[in-house]
């Protein structure tokens, strides 16, 4: 249940449809999400989890594809994932075993929400060429901190954390080497071992675990 929960937060989370009155990401772009996570659950048990996801984004065709490298402990694993909101379908890989299931309606439009508010605003870099901002919002239980670059939208770093099935939850995901557009489009094809995969209902890496609660 918390490894669900864990995996369920890790893409970037910025979930308002369409327009916005602050800013939307661009409409495609790939890049590295470094992550680090950690949970305590009613019990006390701790947990901390870091990795990093490979990300292609197009919002344009309602897909996205990713590699996670996560490690928890001494433990890493590698997802691979594919969500074809046209279709309705997410593939998931994980040791070379492909397993299908069911999507639901694209949500993934990555605007900063109305319902947020410009927490912060400075600068970064050389000669302090770029301007962040910081918004901040909160969806059911889970506050966010979503930091974008103000001339592009482009997100540069996530943060959320709240309590969520009893469990305390933080995640933290910086967004590194991002660029507009996808360099390479056959990502998005069904790779062969996914044909013919069965469906399953208890997928990990469910993106709309928690979106879609
Ligand atoms: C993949 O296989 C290895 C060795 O068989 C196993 O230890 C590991 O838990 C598996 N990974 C997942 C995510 O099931
Ligand atoms: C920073 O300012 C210096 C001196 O004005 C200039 O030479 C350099 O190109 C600037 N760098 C950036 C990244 O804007
Ligand atoms: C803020 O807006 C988002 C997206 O529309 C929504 O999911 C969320 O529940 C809202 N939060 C609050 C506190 O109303
Ligand atoms: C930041 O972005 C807002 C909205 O896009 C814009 O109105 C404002 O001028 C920008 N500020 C700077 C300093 O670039
Ligand atoms: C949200 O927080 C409240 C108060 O801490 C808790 O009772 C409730 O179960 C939480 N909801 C979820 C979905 O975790």
């Amino acid at each position: 249940m918390l490894l669900k929960v864990l995996f369920a937060s890790f893409a970037l989370m910025t979930v308002a449809q369409g327009k916005s009155k602050y800013c939307c990401y661009p409409d495609q772009w790939e890049a590295v999400e470094g992550l680090m996570a950690g949970s305590v659950d009613d019990e006390g048990h701790a947990t901390i989890t870091n990795g990093y996801v490979t990300v292609s984004y197009d919002a344009k065709n309602q897909r996205i594809y990713g590699v996670d490298t996560i490690t928890t402990g001494s433990v890493t694993k590698v997802y691979t994932f594919l969500q074809l909101f046209t279709e309705g379908v997410q593939y998931l890989i994980v040791n070379k075993t492909c397993t299908r299931a069911k999507l639901g309606a694209w949500n993934n439009q990555n605007c900063i929400p109305d319902n947020a508010t410009l927490t912060n605003q400075y600068r970064l870099g050389l000669n302090q060429s770029i301007m962040i901002n910081d918004y901040t919002y909160s969806i059911s239980n889970l506050t966010y901190i979503v930091s974008v670059e103000n001339k592009s939208c482009a997100p540069v770093v996530e943060y959320n954390f709240g309590d969520l099935n009893g469990a305390q939850l933080m995640t933290g995901v910086g967004v590194q080497g991002i660029t507009v557009g996808i360099k390479d489009p056959s990502v998005f094809d069904v790779p062969a071992i996914c044909k013919q995969a069965p469906h399953d209902q208890s997928t990990l890496r469910s993106v709309s675990f928690t979106r879609r609660r």
